[in-house]
């Protein structure tokens, strides 16, 4: 079956070993970034006529909004050559689904998806996997169900979730609670929906892929920075969206990983090339200099509205640093392979502003505490912070690491495992899948020493 047509289901677990590896070196090109390209899926679909979208992400959590964007009536197609072809019904186009979408793991793709079923006449009911289950919606709910959609979650609003949206909402302005732009993204896409001006204001910036995006289909939306580092986002609604051609740029929150590890292991030297450079999107980069690390930006561009680089990191010693608060949203999916930076690193690390991180695909948080410590390490977990004594070199590590399906911790402890002293383990690598489906195979290109556990 082509990925075109396949649902998101898990693949069967597999338990993978990193072993200890000397260094890690040749050219890489990383998967499509994942929030560009869900993005790129629905506002094509919102679009009347034929958008085509190169270097879309082919991991279960983008599959999980083609299929559903597919039994929303829309025509969502790949190519031969992998571009992707999305034939967009318009603004109000959808059609009301016959069956239950499941959205798997992804929570980018129900909330996104949320704020475009709000502006739309029909009954949906939506699921996902445990970890989707288990995640907080009233975030997106509440400021939704105040523009006029109604939602029946599980308590806490939880799905699974029925959704009942209506054809016309009320414009909304909405100072967001939390810095998060998947709730930023749900209420700009349901107030295109809605008659004048909605506005979201962001205490703290968080990527702006759907603000760029919108542009570039032909919306009406100004920015309007402020002095104290806020935002406020002002999108005109019921505008007629142009189709587009899209290139999706790598992902800097994949890049992360074989960045890392490079980073870590003397003696390596790694390129990696269309990397996704967006400002809002490159804490790690800046947390990594600051340790130490040797990184160099060439080839900087411009891809379809959004930068883009190749990065080249050469192996050395890091030194553990404290990280702002503030710089959070900037890296917020990036804690977990900084934590494996910091265990590698020399002396200290102090991650405060994390709250945010006990609400992703898992408690990470506790799940980064818990393993960094399996690993041999000194760790402390605050209520919002992460304090780790680094190694100063390999860490002991020779311990199983619980997936909790969630692909960074899976991917975060397999780097771990190249740099310990002793093997690390995961017992369920096929959660990779959601994100970096090549993940094993690129990453043992580069001379990883990865095997895959009976
Ligand atoms: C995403 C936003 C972030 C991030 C997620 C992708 C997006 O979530 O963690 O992986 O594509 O908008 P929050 O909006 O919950 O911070």
């Amino acid at each position: 079956m082509s990925p075109a047509n396949a649902a998101p289901v898990g693949a069967a677990r597999t338990a993978l070993e990193a072993r200890p590896t000397d260094a890690l070196s040749g050219c890489a090109k990383v998967p499509g970034d994942k929030s560009i390209s869900h993005r790129a899926l629905l506002f094509s679909a919102l679009a009347v006529g034929e958008s085509r979208v190169s270097g879309l992400l082919e991991g279960e959590d983008v599959l999980a909004t083609a299929a559903a964007l597919r039994a929303l009536g829309v025509e969502v197609t790949r190519a031969d050559g992998g571009e992707w072809h999305i034939w967009g019904c318009g603004l109000g186009g959808l059609r009301e689904p016959d069956r239950v979408l499941d959205m798997g793991n992804s929570g980018t793709a129900a909330r996104l998806l949320m704020g475009l079923l709000a502006g739309h006449p029909l009954h949906t009911v939506m699921t996902g996997d445990a970890s989707l289950c288990s995640r907080p919606m009233a975030r997106v709910v509440e400021p939704l169900s105040r523009m006029g959609a109604s939602f029946r979650g599980r308590q806490g609003q939880r799905l699974p979730m029925s959704i009942l949206g209506r054809a016309e909402l009320l414009p909304l302005h909405y100072e967001l609670p939390v810095a998060s732009a998947q709730v930023k993204s749900a209420i700009l896409l349901a107030g295109l929906s809605a008659p004048g001006e909605t506005c979201v204001i962001e205490p703290q910036a968080t990527r702006d892929h759907s603000e760029n995006m919108l542009r570039h289909f032909g919306a009406a939306l100004s920015v309007d920075r402020r002095d104290d580092g806020s935002r406020c986002i002002t999108l005109t609604g019921q505008p007629e969206l142009r189709p587009r051609t899209l290139a999706v740029p790598g992902d800097p929150s994949s890049a992360a990983f074989p960045l890392v590890a490079a980073a870590v292991l003397p003696g390596s030297e790694l390129r990696l090339e269309a990397v996704g450079l967006n400002p809002l999107r490159t804490g790690l980069i800046t947390c990594l200099e600051e340790m130490g690390a040797n990184i160099e930006i060439e080839n900087r561009r411009d891809l379809g509205g959004e930068s883009v680089g190749d990065l080249v990191v050469r192996g050395g010693s890091l030194q553990g640093i404290t990280v702002p608060a503030e710089r959070a949203p900037s890296m917020i999916d990036e804690y977990p392979i900084l934590a494996v930076a910091a265990a590698c690193a020399k002396g200290r690390s102090h991650f405060p502003g994390l709250s945010e991180l006990r609400v992703k695909e898992s408690d990470r948080l506790a799940a980064m505490a818990q393993g960094l410590a399996a690993c041999g390490l000194e760790v402390e977990e605050g209520r919002d912070s992460l304090t780790i004594d680094g190694a100063g070199g390999r860490p002991a590590g020779g311990a199983t690491i619980a997936s909790r399906l969630d692909h960074r911790i899976a991917m975060s402890f397999l780097v771990l495992g190249l740099a310990a002293r002793l093997p690390v383990a995961v017992d369920d690598a096929s959660v990779i899948e959601t994100s970096f489906p090549d993940f094993r195979a690129l990453m043992a290109g580069l001379g990883a020493n990865f095997a895959a556990l009976a």
